[in-house]
């Protein structure tokens, strides 16, 4: 269960991905498609501050991998016609680091910080009076002789990046002026965002290969961009490079993607909760120890896109199959114990359940027989 080689891992892959998706950034506000809430409020914020010519008010982007964030964060530099300095929460170790940057920033420059939720703590309390004044403040000398020095900075703008956004310091998120959580594209957007790098690509495709695509997708331009250079090579191994949706089906099927763009990983989740738990609730820890997996990794890169779906639920006591999963499994020949607990329309299937409705904790975390 090695992300790295999950097609329809969220996250970025090796160096020749960088350097394709790089070829597909859409380069303007215009060209992003889909985050119709998100782009209206920044072009309000970017046109506000080309009028009054100031630095841009810092901006927060956050949402699971592959949604477009890095994406924005460049568009917006290059809408205001100004440099980008990108740099990562872990890349900035000590204080001093983030100190050398902030020096070198130009008026109005973009410091993009992506996994900004990853900013140690001495680091995040360079960042505050340089968010807030402009400034930061430097020691000088040492022991009792020590004194503060504030150096003035040149006014720049913060883009930050991060997938977790409850991680964020609230003195620290307190200090954006815009907030955006990017969303899950619909496969209409999908769809579209496949045309247009199929167009890049130079890659024919018809009507039919884009929607299967777009279903599998898991409303993630990141990975229908790989699907269709999956596709691509699949197409031009097995027929003449031209894409249909015959020949986007096979390749789905010689992947192990499903029809509702699950792959072995999320199936063997599933399954486990379904199997193993009965459904559930499980807690996170006990998922982890049965996959073999970090609990961080179950809930930042497999879960949010099962929960998305609708076939992962969140309870307090933990996480449940749905129906739908339980359905889709069965339709894929999994065999499916009955729940341990049914629908919540249905208080008779509530097994476990005590008389004032709280779920038995044993019951909820104990293993499936
Ligand atoms: N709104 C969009 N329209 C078209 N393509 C997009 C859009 N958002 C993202 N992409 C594509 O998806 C890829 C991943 O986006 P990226 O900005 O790196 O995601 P994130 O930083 O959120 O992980 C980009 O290379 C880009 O080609
Ligand atoms: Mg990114």
């Amino acid at each position: 269960m090695v992300e790295e080689a999950r097609v329809v891992g969220p996250a970025a892959q090796a160096v020749e991905e960088a350097v394709v998706e790089t070829s597909l950034r859409p380069r303007s506000l215009a060209e992003y498609i889909g985050q119709a809430q998100v782009k209206q409020n920044l072009s309000i914020l970017l046109d506000a501050a080309r009028k009054r010519g100031e630095a841009a008010d810092h901006v927060l982007l956050h949402g699971p991998p592959g949604l477009g964030k890095t994406t924005l964060a460049i568009i917006i530099a290059r809408e205001l016609g100004v440099n980008i300095h990108t740099s990562s929460g872990p890349a900035i170790e000590r204080a001093g680091d983030l100190a050398a940057i902030l020096t070198n920033i130009e008026e109005r420059d973009i410091l993009f910080i992506d996994e900004i939720h990853r900013l140690n703590h001495s680091v995040e309390e360079i960042l505050y009076p340089a968010m807030e004044d402009y400034a930061i403040d430097v020691m000088i000398g040492k022991g009792p002789s020590a004194r503060s020095l504030r150096l003035s900075l040149k006014p720049f703008t913060v883009v930050g990046a991060t997938t977790r956004v409850g991680r964020i310091s609230s003195p620290l998120r307190d200090r954006f002026g815009a907030v955006h959580r990017l969303e899950y594209y619909d496969r209409a957007d999908l769809a579209t965002i496949v045309r247009r790098s199929a167009g890049i690509l130079g890659v024919e495709i018809d009507a039919a290969a884009i929607d299967e695509l777009a279903r599998r997708g898991r409303g993630t331009p990141r990975i229908v961009n790989r699907l269709l250079k999956r596709v691509r090579d699949y197409a031009e191994v097995k027929g003449d490079g031209r894409i249909t949706g015959r020949e986007a089906e096979s390749a789905m099927q010689a992947m192990d993607i499903d029809d509702e763009g699950l792959d072995t990983t999320d199936r063997r989740l599933l399954a486990a909760i379904v199997q193993k738990f009965a459904s559930g609730p499980v807690g996170g820890a006990a998922l982890a120890a049965v996959l073999g997996e970090e609990v961080e990794t179950i809930e930042d890169v497999y879960e949010p896109f099962l929960l998305q779906l609708g076939f992962l639920d969140r309870t307090p006591q933990g996480r449940v199959a749905t129906d739908r999963a339980r359905d889709h499994l069965a339709r894929l020949g999994y065999e499916i114990p009955p729940p341990r607990r049914g629908d919540r329309q249905d208080p008779g299937l509530w097994d476990g359940v005590t008389s004032d409705g709280r779920l038995a904790v044993g019951d909820a975390l104990g293993e499936a027989p």
